[in-house]
């Protein structure tokens, strides 16, 4: 069993993003992981933006990434990249924070023509953290996605075939390199 941390790097509260990563986290439950769902936005603007690392919120964040076995991060696509909201979390991580962490990058976005901003926006900065396994991005369109009362997302059927192939190919590497790492 491997901890995953599922980081939300959307600012919204009903959002997208989270609700995914909901699902996500279902599905490696399912397949006997330990997933943690953290949202950025719930860390004090003033310490995330202030880059204080010695603040409660900051410090519990950052030591989730640096305890997680692998991480999926989840982001809404803003202006044809990722969240300003994610970035100022990640510029507050040690630099190799993502050392022996494979990582499955995740976007929500409103058009299939940013389609490929997880692969040109967010996997340099993942590998930048040293992340040695960066998965291909998904992609979910916004209009495939449902938040229902309860909060948890329904998506159309090709999104979700989508989404349960691209978490199956994350896990079929997160025990290899949870090993790996209690191992070093
Ligand atoms: C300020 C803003 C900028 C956006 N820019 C883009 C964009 O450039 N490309 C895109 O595909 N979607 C864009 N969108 C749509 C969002 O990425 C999309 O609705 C996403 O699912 C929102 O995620 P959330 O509910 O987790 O916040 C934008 C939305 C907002 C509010």
């Amino acid at each position: 069993m491997a901890s995953v941390l599922l980081l939300s790097g959307s600012p919204t509260e009903n959002s997208r993003t989270t609700a995914v990563l909901g699902l996500v986290a279902e599905r490696l439950r399912a397949a006997a992981h330990s997933p943690h769902v953290l949202r950025i936005r719930d860390i004090p603007p003033a310490d995330l933006l202030g880059a204080r690392t010695g603040e409660p919120a900051v410090a519990a964040t950052v030591e989730a990434v640096r305890t997680a076995d692998a991480l999926v991060v989840g982001t809404p696509i803003y202006k044809a990249a990722y969240s300003g909201l994610l970035k100022a979390f990640l510029d507050l991580l040690p630099e190799k924070a993502l050392a022996g962490k494979p990582v499955l990058p995740l976007a929500t976005g409103g058009t299939l023509a940013h389609l490929l901003a997880v692969d040109y926006a967010l996997r340099p900065v993942l590998s930048a953290l040293r992340a040695p396994h960066v998965l291909p991005g998904f992609f979910v369109l916004d209009r495939t996605v449902h938040i229902g009362g309860t909060g948890r997302a329904d998506l159309d059927a090709d999104t979700e075939r989508g989404l349960a192939a691209a978490v199956d190919a994350f896990t079929a590497v997160v025990p290899a390199r949870a090993s790996l790492a209690r191992a070093s």
